[in-house]
Order: C-alpha cells, then sequence, then structure tokens
C-alpha cells in the first residue's frame, strides 16, 4: 500500500480491477479508476473547455428546471447526490431550496470529495453535510442512515452514460431499493452531429487527453507501473451501433508493462478502452428507467436538443 491510496482503493480493490481489466483479450479498465485527485481536477478543467457542451448545457437547463421542482416532497428533506465532485452544480439546487436540511454527497474520489463538502458546509452553515466516500455501483445498502426525511436524489453530469446500459438501470434500481420513496433528478446527454461529439472528447487544448493518460500515470503511482506516457496515445471514437462515445488509450508501438509484478504486452494498436459515455434519446433513457424500476414525471431540454434533465419517481 502506498501513501498516494484513496481510502475507496486501500482495500485492494483498484490492483485486483486493473490487473483484471489488463489480462482480458480485449484490455479494459472501468472509468470510476479515472477519478483520483489528480482525475478529478482535470476533469474540472474539462468542464471549462469550449468544446466540452454538456456541464453549461445542463447547467443552463437546471437554471430554469430547478423553479418547478420546488414542489416535490424531496424539496423540504435530504438532498443526496451521486458523483458529485465539485458539487458545483448543487448550489443550484440548494440555493432554489432553502428548505434542504440534509446534504450527502456519494463520490468515488475520496479528497476532491472531502475538499467540495468543507466549500458547501462554509457557504451552507445550517445544512447537515453528510459525505460518503463510496463506489456507488455497489448496492447502497450501507448508507449512512438518513434523518426520516423525504428524499431528493441528484444525478447530473450524464454520469449515468458512463455505464454499460444495462448497469445503469442496475444502478437505478439499487438507488430505488435504497430509497424507494425518493425522487430523482437525473441529467442525460443526447446523440448529435458525430463532429460537435468528438470534438467535446478530443478537445483541442489536450486536456481530455490527459483526463485519460492521467490513468496510466495513476496505475504508475499506486501500483508501481511502468508505463511509458508517451508510447501511448489518446483516442475518442463513435461508435453509432451503441450510441456512445469510448475513450481509449493506443499502444503506439509493440512494448510490455510491468504492472503490480505482472508483465502485461501490447501489440502495436492495441488499446485499453477506458470510457463509454453513452448519449440517450428521451426513448432510450426512458426504457433504462423503467428497467431500473423509475417511471419519468417530467422532461425539459435545451433549444439545441443537446442535453436531457428528468424527474423520476418510483414505478
Ligand atoms: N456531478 C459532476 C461531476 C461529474 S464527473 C458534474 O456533473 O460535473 C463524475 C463524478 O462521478 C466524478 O466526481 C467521479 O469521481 C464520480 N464517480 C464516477 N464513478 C463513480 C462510482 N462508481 N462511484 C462513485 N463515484 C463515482
Ligand atoms: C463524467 N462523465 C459524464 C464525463 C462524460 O462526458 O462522459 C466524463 C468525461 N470523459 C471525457 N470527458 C468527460
Amino acid at each position: 500500500m502506498t501513501k498516494h491510496m484513496s481510502p475507496v482503493t486501500q482495500d485492494g480493490t483498484f490492483r485486483s480491477e486493473i490487473l483484471n481489466g489488463l489480462t482480458m483479450d480485449r484490455k479494459v479498465i472501468s472509468s470510476k479508476w479515472l477519478y483520483d485527485d489528480v482525475g478529478s481536477h482535470l476533469f474540472e478543467a474539462i468542464t471549462e473547455l469550449d468544446a466540452y457542451y454538456p456541464t453549461r448545457t445542463e447547467l443552463s437547463i437546471l437554471e430554469r428546471y430547478v423553479k418547478q421542482c420546488s414542489r416535490l416532497p424531496g424539496a423540504r428533506g435530504a438532498l443526496v447526490e451521486l458523483g458529485s465532485g465539485s458539487s458545483r452544480k448543487t448550489n443550484l439546487l440548494l440555493d432554489a431550496f432553502p428548505d434542504l436540511s440534509v446534504y450527502m454527497p456519494i463520490d468515488i474520489s475520496a479528497n476532491h470529495l472531502k475538499d467540495a463538502s468543507e466549500r458547501v458546509r462554509r457557504a451552507y452553515p445550517s445544512l447537515a453535510v453528510i459525505p460518503v466516500a463510496a463506489d456507488f455501483t455497489q448496492p447502497l445498502g450501507k448508507l449512512p442512515l438518513l434523518p426520516e426525511l423525504p428524499v431528493l436524489v441528484f444525478f447530473p453530469g450524464s454520469t449515468i452514460g458512463n455505464f454499460e446500459k444495462s448497469e445503469a438501470a442496475e444502478l437505478l434500481k439499487n438507488v430505488r431499493i435504497a430509497m424507494p420513496e425518493a425522487t430523482m433528478i437525473v441529467g442525460v446527454d443526447r446523440p448529435k452531429d458525430e463532429e460537435i461529439l468528438i470534438e467535446a472528447y478530443d478537445d483541442p487544448v489536450g486536456v481530455t487527453a490527459a483526463f485519460n493518460q492521467n490513468l496510466l500515470q495513476r496505475i504508475n503511482r499506486e501500483l508501481g507501473a511502468t508505463f511509458d506516457l508517451a508510447s501511448f496515445a489518446h483516442r475518442a471514437i463513435w461508435n453509432a451501433e451503441e450510441s456512445r462515445i469510448e475513450m481509449h488509450l493506443e499502444s503506439l508501438s509493440a512494448q510490455s508493462v510491468s504492472v503490480g509484478g505482472q508483465e502485461i504486452s501490447f501489440r502495436k494498436g492495441e488499446t485499453i478502452h477506458t470510457e463509454n459515455s453513452h448519449k440517450y434519446s428521451e426513448d432510450a433513457f426512458t426504457g433504462i428507467a423503467n428497467q431500473g424500476g423509475w417511471r419519468v414525471l417530467d422532461q425539459d431540454c435545451d433549444g439545441h436538443g443537446w442535453f436531457s434533465v428528468y424527474t423520476l419517481q418510483a414505478l
């Protein structure tokens, strides 16, 4: 164990998942591992890029949408946020719903979560802020008990799109089991021109490339691996059949890398698949929500039809 490891990875899950993914026929690493301290900061930098439309588009929808949500029971109770990151979008809800008394952000990036929670505490001193550093793809039964309050779940950013369709439905099901009475507000990115999508995930400034490559640096830092960053290139591909952007790291030569004491060999051109970012039409997302046991109460999107915000309630 090294001093760089976050509490979430100290149990050896990181090592076993990375080695498992790198020894598969098609090498793959879950996108949740993109978010160590450095990765979380790089993601924040992505959200500031002109090319990365989702953050500003979702914010523009939420600015007007939250007004009509004030009647939801959860708006006077506890706000639970999945993948809260820097909690930047949360302010919109906290300002619109002054009767919220509890805020529980859940995120795998433990230090980033701690800093963001401190900022929320300082800005909203009467709010009970209960950060939970956890992997929300695991059953949520071990969450700290919430007081007997109505719950509003906030799941912005289209992070739901980073999961396979079946995993997304399973995740929504786990949320429903843990918080059956809750109302949920979910941000979901929509299909659009391939050019716009590629520009957003392979930005001209190179921040997304750095975000993707940080995964290799993280493996070097935490598992003492020997990845040479210059030998792996960031790739963003539109997979039309699956309606998703895929991020890969492509090996630029035939090479062998030591990872956690194992030699992993790469062919020239072979990739590690590091992220999926599904883009869902209203019908496609409604199907996934229904599979997870939720019905769509309401939906809003921006003028271009680029991004949607949904309100869900248990079926
Ligand atoms: N909600 C923010 C941040 C989105 S980035 C926004 O909309 O801008 C995705 C966030 O989800 C990151 O902070 C990442 O650390 C977190 N995350 C990704 N997978 C996770 C998982 N399996 N469990 C918990 N948090 C996760
Ligand atoms: C967090 N998630 C929804 C982002 C996305 O757009 O899929 C992560 C990201 N990957 C590359 N750029 C941003």
